[in-house]
């Protein structure tokens, strides 16, 4: 350990002065300065060297992409095939942000100095914490192990640890190269690849491009198999039973978690619908984005996970998404709501769209509105209603009762700030029969 540190130690400092032999000449206080800090750098350094490698847990100051320096907590570490205790990579969480910007650094890239005192033991445990309900538990299966619904605390902790480490950092679908965001449990025999090459219609992946060139030239789809139940321009939704398409439904799923983080993975992809959003052109349709849903829902989820692939993002899909699942519940006669939890992005967006239908009402509506008519008219669910106009402030409790105040003025204001309307679902051009009633 020692003899690899030398190098690295006198390439960076001064040391030879300080360690020289006899009695020092008398020197003038600058000088002696200069000395005290090489002495006090010299055993920052030792200090510091000491401490390396990092252990799991410890927090410290981490060079981000901006050229910043922001606090992370390391979640593991890896040596390098060089050796040496300076030898590691660190996959590090940036406390500040989301998970998705969680990455593999070197350690030029960590301030030493920074390091606190003491480190956590346990990578935080978000998932003892998390609330699940049967439902939920029912769904988890990202381990592949049967059964899972006896999962204890112990088992979820071990869990959140098998996922903690991103496994795949690129995936090739159609024309784009995508950056991953979080851990997705693929099969053990993928385990030994960082990148992975989609077939964009049936999403079929490997693990060489020779592979899917190959898969390609014999692959007949060109769109998602299913229904196409909506056609405008050249906006496509299909209809994916899970069911009758369980091993595209899987492949969805494997695809979809590289960028979910909270959500489960469902490998009962027989109990879900798939309604998949492409644009089309002369190729083919190409998945933009899509959302899943229950067949029966005891909750009145009428959206279970929804994603739109990155290069696709903030321009409108989302939203789109989002007021395709309501239309489907009005056609169903019933009211609906996302499954929790939201993530950050999903709850943006939620936000934006339940403010913008809601207030487009509200606006256009002269005399009394209750919040059940509103639910009535947009299949959003009271307490989703409820808390968006609570949030606004545009509920008051007045003689007893909550009254929805409505200022033209306010509400334009909040309009403004809800963003673009996104997408437009033209109602007239979905062509759909909900599940209870196909034959
Ligand atoms: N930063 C800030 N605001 C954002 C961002 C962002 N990166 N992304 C979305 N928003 C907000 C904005 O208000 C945006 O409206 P604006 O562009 O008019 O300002 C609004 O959300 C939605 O924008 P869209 O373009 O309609 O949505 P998009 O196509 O980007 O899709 C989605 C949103 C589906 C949440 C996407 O970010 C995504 O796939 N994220 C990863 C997966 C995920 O988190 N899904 C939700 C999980 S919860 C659940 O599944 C029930
Ligand atoms: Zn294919």
């Amino acid at each position: 350990m020692g003899s690899i540190d030398a190098p690295t130690f006198t390439q960076n400092g001064s040391d030879a002065t300080v360690a020289a032999d006899g009695p020092p000449p008398p020197v003038p206080d600058s000088i002696i300065m200069t000395m005290e800090k090489t002495l006090e750098a010299d055993s920052s350094r030792k200090r510091r060297f000491g401490m390396l490698p990092l252990e799991v847990g410890t927090r410290v100051m981490c060079r981000w992409r901006d050229g910043k320096y922001h606090p992370v907590k390391v979640i593991e570490r890896r040596k390098m095939h060089i050796g040496g205790v300076n030898d590691y990579e660190y996959y590090v969480h940036y406390t500040e942000f989301n998970r998705r910007l969680d990455e593999w650094v070197k350690l030029e890239q960590l301030d030493l100095e920074s390091v606190e005192a003491v480190v956590d033991e346990k990578v935080e445990d978000k998932v003892t914490s998390l609330k699940m309900t049967r439902h939920q538990k029912r769904k988890i299966d990202e381990t592949h192990v049967e059964g899972h619904e006896e999962l204890d605390a112990a088992s979820l902790r071990e869990h959140e640890e098998f996922t903690k480490v991103k496994n795949i950092a690129t995936i090739e679908l159609g024309r784009y190269e995508i950056e991953t965001w979080y851990f997705s449990p693929f099969p053990p025999e993928y385990n030994d690849s960082l990148k992975l090459y989609f077939c964009e219609f049936c999403l079929n992946f490997m693990k060489r491009k020779e592979q899917l060139q190959r898969h390609m030239r014999k692959c007949d789809l060109k769109h998602p198999p299913g229904d196409e139940i909506y056609r405008s321009g050249t906006l496509s939704m299909f209809e994916v039973d899970g069911k009758k398409n369980k091993v595209y439904g899987q492949n969805l799923c494997y695809l979809a978690k590289l960028f979910l983080d909270h959500k489960t993975l469902y490998y009962d992809v027989d109990l879900f619908l798939f309604y998949v959003l492409c644009e089309c052109d002369d190729r083919g349709c190409h998945m933009v984005g899509y959302f899943s849903k229950e067949k029966h829902s005891e909750e009145s989820y009428n959206l279970a996970c929804i994603l739109t692939l990155p290069p696709y993002q903030r321009k409108g899909y989302g939203k789109f998404l989002i007021a395709f699942s309501y239309e489907l519940s009005k056609k169903e006669g019933k009211v609906g709501t996302p499954e929790r939890p939201l993530s950050d992005l999903g709850l943006l967006s939620y936000r934006g769209y339940w403010t913008r239908v809601l207030l487009d009402i509200l606006k256009k509506h002269k005399g009394n509105i209750s919040i059940k008519e509103l639910s009535d008219m947009t299949a959003i669910k009271a307490e989703d209603i409820l808390t968006t106009l609570q949030s606004l402030e545009l509920i008051q409790y007045r003689k007893g009762q909550h009254v929805i105040c409505a200022d033209p003025k306010v509400l334009d204001r909040h309009l403004k700030a809800a963003g673009r309307g996104g997408l437009e679902v033209d109602v007239s051009k979905l062509i759909w029969t909900p599940y209870k009633e196909q034959g």
